[in-house]
């Protein structure tokens, strides 16, 4: 059977989402997605493995039936080998590597947050920008050097989406994740709190612990607020350090916690400011996504002829961006 041309399928599952997206005919076809939540059981990262293993199929079939393709139209597989928790890892790479042995098409190992570098120019029309990655597990400051992106600047401890979930755990709020923190801050008044930044480095832990040493004295609307205007403004200092150092006339903010409105606008007056254009993606393709690995695969699948010089199928929770062709 000769398959529809340029019909790829990805599969994410890094972290809490099992997401399967389609991309062909030069559009994303499909995002499907189920976010594993507590009422699956504890926050252990195999509770969440075993969700994206029961809401596999139903995603797969969801994505295909809102793309309008059948399985046999598949002609390329993507899916994150990495970074992210073992577990859930495992279950996006065994997806991927059966289907593409039972299609007999070929299969990309990406790198998580080379597709959410990937979605975001995709999404923002953009060329060669300095990028803002903003997520759980990392928060970054990277540009492409050659065939891979290089980290200019870092987190020295946690990511400023772990950051911000521990502060609402701190809080004992019942929506313990970023969307609440952002929805309390809009009503809070600032009070001054340790800031780091190192050259092109900051790092959030100092902050975190700051934070909850002051909640019995203050109200959360009042932590959530310096807590944003704090580690916002750490990283528009480091990302205005590596725009004037890279020249760089785009800036690209992405990931999970690009979703947040407040640091939206705090990069973009930064990138505005210094003469750059800012962009980021719709929140759908900031979120973790299916979409994000699909366009990615086909991207690179094209622009290495085929020929993507990964072909390693081990999973890397720990895999650095530097390590990925890009
Ligand atoms: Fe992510």
């Amino acid at each position: 059977m000769k398959k529809r041309a340029s019909i790829t399928l990805g599969i994410e599952s890094t972290a809490h989402t099992l997401g399967i997206g389609i991309y062909g005919n030069g559009k994303i076809l499909a995002n499907s997605y189920r976010t594993y939540s507590q009422k699956f059981g504890g926050m252990k990262p195999s509770d969440a493995a075993d969700h994206h293993a029961v809401v596999f199929e139903e995603v797969l079939r969801e994505a295909m039936a809102n793309a309008g393709v059948s399985v046999h139209d598949i002609a390329l597989i993507g899916y994150s080998k990495g970074p992210g928790l073992a577990p859930c890892l495992r279950v996006g790479r065994t997806g991927a590597v059966l289907l593409s042995s039972m299609l007999k098409i070929p299969l990309i190992p990406l790198h998580h947050s080379l597709a959410h570098i990937e979605i975001g120019r995709y999404e923002c029309g953009m060329e060669d920008p300095l990028v803002v990655y903003v997520s759980g597990g990392n928060t970054q400051l990277l540009v492409r050097k050659g065939s891979h992106y290089s980290v200019l600047g870092e987190t020295l401890d946690m990511g400023l989406g772990n950051a911000i979930d521990h502060l609402a755990r701190e809080m004992g709020l019942e929506k313990a994740h970023g969307g609440e923190i952002e929805r309390i801050a809009r009503e809070g008044n600032y009070i001054e709190l340790p800031y780091t930044v190192k050259g092109m480095d900051f790092a959030f832990s100092g902050l975190v612990t700051r934070c909850a040493q002051l909640l019995p004295k203050h109200s959360n609307a009042d932590i959530a607020h310096s807590f944003q205007e704090t580690a916002f403004a750490m990283l528009c200092e480091a990302a205005e350090r590596a725009l004037m150092l890279t020249k760089k006339k785009e800036v690209l903010l992405c990931g999970g916690v690009a979703q947040n409105g407040r640091l939206q606008g705090m990069v973009k007056a930064m990138a505005e400011e210094n003469g750059a254009v800012y962009g980021t993606a719709r929140n759908e393709y900031n979120k973790d996504n299916g979409a994000m690995i699909a366009y990615t695969a086909h991207y690179l699948y094209d622009r290495y002829g085929g020929k993507y010089p990964d072909r390693d199928n081990n999973i890397r929770p720990k895999y650095r961006i530097e390590d990925a062709p890009a």
